[in-house]
Formats: structure tokens, sequence, C-alpha cells
């Protein structure tokens, strides 16, 4: 079973730091959490590295991964910015943007990491991260922490659960803030696509460039763009119904806001993502409770409308291939 290691306090970072980097030098991965979700991250410059996370997520290796940098002076040595990119980059990093950019010529990088494209995701976390980046002085592949085409994890007990047999370490940093995974953008000469919406708003992005941005047409378009945006992920093992007004008695419901939804007393599991109706609230609620759902016994998921605006895109697109039907999982 993986160790877990806490960072509370001064001295829990500094031996996790220690413990982290002692994993990672061995081509090993380990669990690190980020302000969006835990990461299941290794050396992106080693292949036998990138391998291992392959191997332990049951991922295809066509899927590209994430790469984390500690800031914008590594990103600008892997991959090439332009005007637009580096904009968004001051805006938003460190933070839960994801830039997809040509490589560098140069770069480090593994091809594994990039599964061969010549262009790279990469984005700068928030705190414990970057600090570990900046510890083993390369950038971290690192996609979400959780078997491939499941839920991804907010807490290190989700990891333990799902990885725990797999993997050395687990850096335990609490509740992940934001919940969701990064939103993804392909900036290209003077276009930027959404390519997955995610912790970031989109409307924050378009409000600093000045412009609005374009976005999928269909799930099946963002398939093509980004690889790993197949239909059904997230897959909880219950049947999953949105936009649900009633539940039923061999169902769990996650509500949102103070609506009526008729049937709730008689739920077999009750959940709320945000009473208030926060919609940065329920982003980081949202995977816990559909795991909890899940594990309720509850012969299906019946989840209340959510508001398609702010974190609600996100959301409503991590509930989406939740409920697609399976068989298209990665
Ligand atoms: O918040 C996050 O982004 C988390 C944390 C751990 O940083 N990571 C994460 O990674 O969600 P992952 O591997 O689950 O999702 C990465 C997504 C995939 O859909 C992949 O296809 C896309 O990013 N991606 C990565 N590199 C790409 C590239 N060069 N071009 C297009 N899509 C890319
Ligand atoms: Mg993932």
């Amino acid at each position: 079973m993986a160790r877990i290691i806490p960072i509370a306090t001064d001295k829990d970072r500094a031996e996790a730091i220690t413990a982290a980097t002692e994993v990672l030098m061995r081509q090993r991965p380990v669990a690190i959490p980020t302000e969006t979700v835990y990461g299941l991250a290794a050396d992106a410059t080693h292949p036998a590295a990138i391998t291992s996370i392959y191997e332990t997520k049951g991922r295809p290796r066509f899927n590209p991964l994430i790469c984390h940098m500690a800031d914008l002076a590594m990103a600008e040595r892997n991959a090439v910015f332009d005007p637009l990119s580096r904009k968004l980059a001051e805006a938003f990093w460190p933070g839960p943007l994801t830039l997809v950019l040509p490589l560098q010529e140069n770069s480090g990088i593994h091809p594994l990491a990039t599964a061969g494209l010549d262009s790279v995701g990469i984005r700068v976390p928030v705190g414990f991260t970057a600090e570990l980046i900046r510890n083993l002085g390369r950038p971290l592949a690192a996609p979400s922490a959780n078997s491939s085409g499941r839920i991804s994890p907010t807490t290190a007990q989700h990891v333990a659960a799902d990885l725990g047999q797999k993997i050395d370490v687990i850096i335990d940093g609490g509740a992940c803030p934001v919940g969701v995974e990064s939103t993804i953008v392909k900036v290209k000469g003077g276009d930027v696509r959404l390519l997955r919406p995610g912790g970031i708003a989109v409307e924050a992005i378009e409000a600093v460039l000045g412009t609005v941005i374009s976005r999928p047409k269909a799930s099946g378009t963002a398939a093509i763009e980004a690889p790993g945006m197949l239909a059904s992920h997230y897959a909880p093992d219950a049947s999953v119904r949105l936009n649900a007004t009633s539940v039923g008695q061999d169902e769990a419901l996650i509500a949102f806001g103070s609506g009526d939804i008729s049937g709730a007393a008689g739920a077999k599991a009750l959940f709320n993502l945000s009473p208030a109706g926060d919609l940065a609230e329920a982003a980081s609620n949202l995977f816990d409770y559909l795991k909890r759902a899940d594990a309720s016994g509850a012969k299906g998921i019946a989840v209340a409308p959510i508001p398609n605006e702010g974190l609600g895109e996100a959301i409503n697109d991590r509930l989406m291939r939740a409920a697609a039907p399976r068989g298209t999982e990665e």
C-alpha cells in the first residue's frame, strides 16, 4: 500500500518534497495534490517514467499528458509562446489553465509524454506541485491520478482507494479546492480554441482576450482535438441521469441549489453540490459526491439541472461524460 504523506506543517512539507523527489528520480510515479484534482506525476523528460504513468493508469498511449512547469520561464523553455498565449499565462498562472502550444525545438520533454505530437499541453500549478518541480528541476507529466476512464480524484483517500496498491507515495494536500480539471485551450497563431472546459471559466478567458473564443461544436470534435476527451469517461458503476426533476427510490440524488426535486425524501442517498447555488462550490464537490452516490448502492444517480455558465460548463461537461453509454471509454 502506498505511503500517504501529509503536508500540513513546514516539516511535513520538507519531508514530502524529499520523499516525492526520491520516487521521481527512480522514474516512478507519485500522486500529488494540485488545485484541480490529484495528479499521477512522473519526470516528463524520461521515457521509463512516462511509461510507468500509462501502465499504472491503464491509459492508451495515443492520449498525451499535460506537462507541469514551475513557472512561466520553465514553460518558455519547453513551448513556443506568442503574445496571446503569454497574455493568458500571465493572467491565469499559477492556476487551472492548460495551454496547448507548439513544442520548443530543444525541449527535453520526451515524445511519449506528447504522444508524438508537435504540440504540448502545459500548465503551472499552484503550491506544492510547483515546489516539487522546482526541486526536481524538470517538468512533471501528470494526468489525473485515477485508473483510465474513472472519476478523477480530489482527495488522497480517493487516490489510495483506486491506485494505492500500484504506487509508492501519495502526497496528501487535503481536498482539491477547484475540484475539476484545468481548462484546456489551444493557441495557434491568432486563434484560441477551447478543447476542454475546466477550472477557469471560459468567460474569464474571454474577458482577458477581449474576444469570444471558439468552442467545440460537439464532443466528437473535441475528441479529435484533445485525444483524451472520449465520450464515456468519468464512469461511475451506477447509471447517470441528467436534468432530473424527480428521483426514484432506487436512485441517489445529486441536487444543486434550493430547487424542489420530487421524491427527494425517498431517495436512496441525497447530496447537494451547493445548497446556495454557487457553481465554484459545486465544482469542488462534484467528483466526491459522484463517488459517494455510486458507493451508496443506488442503481442510478439522478442529477438536478446545473446552469451552463461559468464553472457550470465544466460541471456539465463531466456529467455528460459520466452519463454517456459505456464502450467508448479509453
Ligand atoms: O487539472 C488538470 O488538468 C489535471 C491535473 C493533474 O493537472 N490533469 C489532467 O490530465 O486532467 P489528463 O491527462 O487527465 O487530461 C489531459 C488532457 C487530455 O484530454 C489530453 O488529450 C489533452 O489534455 N492534451 C494533452 N496534451 C495535448 C496536446 N498536445 N494536444 C491536445 N490535447 C492535449
Ligand atoms: Mg483524467
